[in-house]
């Protein structure tokens, strides 16, 4: 397979697990490049269902190599449990022992991210941007700003305490004075950084230059996304977003590997959208049919169990996705969903409610959204149980015609089309 990146093209949970383990089969590396345990990932393989966060989705194979790669942010405590969790599903310690790398260059959240999290979501009240509270951006500020311990601090004793007290004393006066919380001491760190190093130590890779060089010269490489475009900190719906670049140009930083070395951008999209959190999102159905697409799709939130707000695809949001996400095809997900539906709609443009002016270039100002309304078109539905075609041919002709606009609209082709959470609900239009 050639060198892939999956990534979400829309407000994250189109389905990107499924999509991910499925070509995991015919890759060696898989390597997730950013995010943290904000996701949820849910991968359905011989009838189990196993639920993934920050450890890549590829990893029920065996012999691939899984790896969290640099551009990703770690709170061990919850990747302990995240392993005992799959462990306890069946999945052998030493799978993960042979399997699992991490980068030693992966920034560490630390308990004050999540001390400064839940405090910034609460300060902002009605503001607020309805993060995971995992402590993402905290730390992401923290990489930034150049003063966040990362995976190899943990085993240099001299240099961690270094650092240690390079950032502590700043750390402290924003926790004690921007942020009235209570500070930490050198000692609590340093007890802190030995849990973590403890849970981290079999999987570091320290060797990961030279691994790298051999998967980049003779292996096939799946780059795994978390969240989606749309919650990309340049390009989402900026505040309203993750604190990382979910796009695959973020696949080129995160990975340690270059842009040259990704020949293939797969961009997940639902075949309706959804948004977990605050922030705009044009197409909401606040009624009976986003109920309806909530209940039919199980649209609730992996990691958080929140609902999740439903509404159509939206192509103006959707076609800015794959500009700026760089995608070169297209994976469309959970179109079984929509099989009782007798009327489904498209977005195809914006309307200013204020001007009446008609937008097809996506607003990037997320505050003016509340001025638009969706000019949508309608499909007829094909009110017939696809969860069980194998091939493009057996899907309804009204199906046919709903992808065929999609892929006209997003000028890219849908070369993956999901039909069911299982791994064999999968029709793939076109083989690598
Ligand atoms: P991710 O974060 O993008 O990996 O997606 P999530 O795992 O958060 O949410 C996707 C949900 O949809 C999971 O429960 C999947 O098992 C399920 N799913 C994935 N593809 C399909 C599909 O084609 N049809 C249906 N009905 N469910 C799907
Ligand atoms: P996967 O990988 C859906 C959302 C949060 C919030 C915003 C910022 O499963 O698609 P954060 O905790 O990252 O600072 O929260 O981003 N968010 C997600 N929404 N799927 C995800 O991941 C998400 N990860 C973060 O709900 O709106
Ligand atoms: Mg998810």
């Amino acid at each position: 397979m050639k060198n892939t990146v999956v990534i979400g093209a829309q407000f994250g949970d189109e389905g990107k697990a499924k999509i991910t383990d499925l070509l995991a089969s015919k890759a060696d590396f898989i390597t997730r490049f950013q995010g943290g345990s904000n996701a949820g990932h849910t991968v359905v393989a011989n009838g189990k269902k196993y639920a993934f966060h920050l450890i890549p989705s590829g990893i029920l194979y065996e012999n691939k190599i899984c790896m969290i790669g640099a551009g990703c942010v770690i709170k061990p405590d919850d990747l302990y449990n995240e392993i005992q969790g799959i462990i306890s599903q069946g999945v052998s310690e030493e799978h993960f022992k042979k399997y699992l790398k991490i980068s030693p260059l992966a920034t560490l959240t630390m308990k004050y991210h999540i001390d400064i999290d839940g405090y910034s979501e609460s300060a902002l009240g009605s503001n607020k941007i309805g993060t995971t509270k995992k402590g993402i951006g905290p730390t992401y500020t923290d990489k930034y700003n150049r003063c966040a311990l990362r995976v190899e601090d943990l085993f240099n004793d001299e240099t961690l305490s270094k650092k240690i007290d390079i950032i502590l004393p700043k750390k402290n006066k924003e926790l004690e004075f921007v942020y009235n919380l209570k500070p930490y001491t050198k000692e609590e760190i340093l007890a802190e950084c030995t849990e973590y190093k403890k849970i981290l130590a079999p999987y570091v890779d320290f060797n990961w230059q030279e691994n790298l060089w051999n998967y980049k010269n003779n292996k096939s490489i799946l780059f795994e996304g978390a969240q989606g475009v749309m919650l990309d900190v340049d390009y989402g719906t900026y505040p309203y977003v993750t604190s990382s670049s979910p796009t695959s140009g973020g696949a080129a930083v995160g990975a340690s590997m270059g842009a040259l070395t990704i020949e293939r951008a797969i961009g997940v999209f639902k075949a309706y959208m959804t948004r977990v959190g605050e922030g705009a999102f044009v197409t909401e159905l606040d009624n009976e049919t986003g109920e309806k697409l909530r209940s039919i799709g199980g649209e609730f939130g992996v990691t958080t169990g929140r609902a999740r707000r439903c509404g159509w695809f939206d192509a103006i949001s959707a076609k800015y996705a794959v500009l700026v996400g760089g995608l070169s095809e297209v994976a469309l997900t959970k179109l079984d969903v929509l099989d009782s539906f007798e009327e489904i709609k498209v977005a195809i443009a914006y309307k200013n409610k204020k001007t009446g002016e008609i937008v097809k270039n996506y607003p990037t100002n997320v505050f003016t959204h509340a001025d638009f309304e969706p000019i949508y078109e309608t499909h007829q539905g094909w009110l017939k149980d696809i969860s069980k075609c194998k091939t493009y041919e057996e899907l309804p002709q009204n199906a046919k015609k709903y992808l065929a606009r999609l892929e006209e609209l997003l000028g890219i082709k849908i070369t993956i089309i999901s039909v069911g959470p299982d791994r064999e609900q999968t029709i793939f239009v076109e083989e690598d």
